[in-house]
């Protein structure tokens, strides 16, 4: 069977690399438009890889367990093979069964109709394998009160491929409701982008977000160095189905084993306090969100916050506050979505560009990394970036533009 994860757009490789960190699956993921795939073997062999992604994957958006994957040319075949997948093993007795799905390039183009055959498919084969019915309707029974089964189709080309979500809530809840102020960055896109910008906190580098905003990436970035699972907050629709035994609580121990270790690594090298990451808004709101947010994720203390207008910082500076001569500024600033903000945004890009890149990039020691909209910005900034990923904010495009100094490798 394969595990099936659903990223933004974008981030497909940064989540096949935290497959392969996390040795999950056989081989390597197979990467497609928005999705990543990875082969876990037999039912019976599922349970703690469908534990783990769950709870270790700070990029994927969903995971979702594949039934099947075949050729779908007409309403018969979606029906039959749908049928064949050996549903009663795969969802709890009783749930509430949702069919969701989506269709393009193949025949079978009318996604209610998909729907509706992939409903009477799977209670055909829950009646079969003997599920309570109900006995004037014969329909399998179902209870609210033990939660809801959300199975997915996707058609593309006429192949189908069948699906359970096991995660519930997106993955981007990270079971900490953060305060959020101004456009907060999605959780799985702010720890897209410190993957990313491959950012080291043991080599000394500081991590600084000048417009921190709510603090999504300093927060996501401070659990990745204190080795904090992802999931570790919250429960997962996985956990109820019938084949997954032990494998969550062993999961959840693996977590908290690896939080552990990271504690007592930091702890034998002094460094207990803040970690090397720096925040600061011009908004006093922002800053106190950031702060509370940091402590519900379980990092109080270990980010440095201070209000600033971003425009009067500058390489100088930042690195007598943060005490290194290496840097990582990672941010993103207000996008101007409004058109009396355009300017205004724009203006903002001219002042980091003057500040932050002479002669087109900055100065020796420093990286940056800025999640932008995709027209205008270098021109704003007045430098070509070495490097550009296209990646959705939303629904809106943007890229992450990427600058370096001289030195870097
Ligand atoms: C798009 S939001 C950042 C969202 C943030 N990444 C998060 O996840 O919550 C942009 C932030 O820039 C701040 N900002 C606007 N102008 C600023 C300026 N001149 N200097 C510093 N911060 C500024 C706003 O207060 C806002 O919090």
């Amino acid at each position: 069977m394969r595990l099936v994860l659903p990223v933004l757009f974008g981030l497909e490789s940064v989540t096949a690399a935290e497959c392969k960190a996390l040795g999950l699956g056989n081989g390597m993921p197979l990467v497609r438009d928005g999705r990543v795939l990875v082969d876990v073997g037999p039912l019976g062999q599922c349970g703690l890889p469908v534990a783990r992604a769950n709870l270790f994957l700070r990029t994927a958006e969903r995971v979702l367990l594949e039934g099947d994957e075949f050729p779908a040319p007409d309403f018969d075949a979606l029906f039959d093979r749908t049928a064949a997948i050996p549903w009663e093993l795969l969802l709890p007795d009783g749930v509430v069964v949702h069919v969701r799905g989506s269709s393009r390039t193949s025949r079978l183009s009318s996604v209610p109709a998909c729907q509706s055959i992939v409903r009477k498919a799977v209670a055909k084969r829950l009646a079969a394998g003997g599920r309570a019915r109900d006995p004037e309707t014969g329909l399998v029974l179902e209870d609210p009160a033990r939660g809801t089964a959300r199975i997915s189709f996707h058609l593309a080309d006429d192949r189908a491929s069948l699906c359970l979500d096991t995660s519930g809530e997106p993955l981007h809840k990270r079971g900490i409701r953060p305060e959020s102020v101004d456009a907060p960055l999605r959780e799985t896109l702010a720890a897209g982008l410190v993957l990313l910008s491959r950012w080291q906190p043991d080599t000394g580098e500081a991590l600084v977000d000048p417009f921190c905003g709510s603090g999504t990436l300093l927060v996501e970035a401070a659990r990745m160095a204190l080795g904090i699972a992802p999931g570790i907050g919250r429960g997962f629709f996985g956990e109820t189905l019938p084949f997954v035994g032990t494998a969550f609580a062993d999961a959840r121990r693996e977590a908290e084993r690896e939080a552990a270790r990271q504690e007592d690594r930091l702890r034998a090298l002094g460094r207990e306090g803040p970690l090397p990451l720096f925040g600061s808004d011009v908004d006093p709101d922002a800053l106190r969100a950031t702060r509370d947010n940091a402590a519900r994720a379980g990092v109080p203390g270990r980010i440095r916050l201070r209000q600033a207008d971003a425009r009067v910082l500058t390489p100088a500076g930042l690195m007598k506050d943060t005490g290194t001569e290496s840097l990582l500024i990672l941010t993103n600033p207000p996008y101007g979505e409004r058109l009396l903000d355009r300017a205004a945004a724009r203006s903002l890009y001219e002042a980091l560009g003057r500040s932050f890149l002479q002669g087109g990039r900055p100065p020796p020691g420093v990286r940056m990394g800025i999640l932008a909209p995709a027209d205008g910005f270098e021109d704003a900034v007045g430098a070509a970036a070495f490097r550009r990923r296209k990646l959705y904010n939303g629904m809106i495009q943007c890229y992450l533009y990427q600058f370096q100094g001289r030195g870097h490798p």
